[in-house]
């Protein structure tokens, strides 16, 4: 992008956006928001707190049991901790979780969502990123908003060459230029979706893109190349042992601590992940290994060996009270990896 295009570029995305807007259940469409209608603040902030490190198709069944059990904030903030841990279970990053409660506890006590970015901002888990998407979104605050879809679409429109996490300052500051005093909002949202639909990481449909006369990486034939990264650090790999106590009864379960990976989750009792000695059973049983489960958080890999074993006792929560859905999704893999060598009570 040459310097003064920049007014007419963010005119041709708005223009495409009018027509090519994705609907999604938190949004406003263009035609509803040129009509006068606004977004819900609570809706709006939910969505993106959902939808950080999450696709918009992993979040739109969440984001329905969550608004139609808690349609308003204060109906949040009253909820219980479990109820929304175990709501969201299997969309990861439970500290989210937590911080979403907190934040709506926050928003109800103080009597609504402020009006401005920066009011948002001092809110409990609410960074630079979801303040600025709440606040250009919900209350058109010309709020620059920057996530993984903007970097790609401005590294490529001024062909940055400087590679990510480094360049995010630059690219931040390009997307200001971009970001227009009308429609902020809707400006925000066509950006992601550009990003998410055509400018997309690998096999961009440049022939379909509204700016394409306006972008850097495409004149050059770049545009595949970019954004660039520097290059990750490989990870490492955890072990870890898993107790699956069973019976048509109960299931023998455990509340994570508050602190640390999936913190106040709910899982099955077994050893710390890293190199870890096999620990005691939780109970004499008959145990019998199942089969290996893998699963890859942000930071490691881990490999646990699941052992399971058909016994009752106190404490176990009763069958009716236990949904595999309400386990983050590394514990319902073992639930289901203990299946096949447990015997089937139903
Ligand atoms: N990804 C994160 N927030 C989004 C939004 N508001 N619209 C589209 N994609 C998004």
């Amino acid at each position: 992008m040459r310097d003064g295009e920049e007014s007419a570029a963010g005119k041709a995305l708005l223009d495409w956006y009018d027509v090519h807007a994705r609907e999604m259940p938190w949004r406003i469409g263009p035609l509803r928001r040129a009509a006068g209608e606004r977004p819900d603040p609570y809706r709006v902030w939910l969505s993106e707190v959902m939808l950080q490190q999450t696709t918009v198709a992993a979040v739109r069944s969440y984001f329905r049991r969550f608004t139609d059990r808690w349609p308003r904030v204060g109906d949040l903030a009253a909820a219980e901790d479990a109820e929304v841990m175990a709501e969201w279970a299997g969309l990861g990053y439970y500290a989210r979780a937590r911080n979403l409660l907190k934040c709506a506890r926050a928003v109800a006590e103080r009597g609504g969502f402020p009006d401005t970015a920066e009011g948002l901002r001092a809110l409990p888990g609410i960074g630079p990123y979801t303040a600025a998407a709440v606040a250009a979104i919900a209350w058109d605050e010309p709020a620059v908003v920057v996530d993984g879809n903007v970097e790609r679409v401005v590294a490529r429109l001024w062909a940055v060459q400087t590679p990510l996490p480094g360049a995010k300052a630059e690219l931040t500051q390009l997307a200001g230029r971009l970001t227009p005093a009308l429609r902020p909002g809707d400006h925000a949202q066509a950006m992601m979706d550009l990003g998410a639909t055509i400018c997309t990481p690998r096999n961009p449909v440049c022939a379909l893109c509204p700016v394409d006369a306006y972008c850097a990486a495409r004149a050059e034939g770049i545009a595949d190349s970019l954004p660039r990264k520097a290059p990750k650090a490989e990870k490492p790999t955890r072990e870890g042992f898993v107790y699956v106590a069973a019976s048509a009864a109960g299931v023998l379960l455990e509340r994570r601590p508050e602190k640390g990976l999936l913190g106040g989750m709910t899982g099955f009792p077994g050893s710390d992940w890293g190199p870890a000695p096999l620990p005691c059973p939780p109970l004499a049983a008959n145990w019998v290994e199942a089969p290996l489960v893998r699963h890859t958080f942000t930071h490691f890999h881990l490999r646990l060996r699941v052992f399971a074993a058909q016994a009752e006792g106190a404490g176990f929560t009763p069958r009716a009270a236990f949904r595999p859905a309400a386990l983050p999704t590394v514990m319902r893999k073992v639930w289901d990896a203990a299946q096949a060598v447990l015997p089937q009570s139903d």
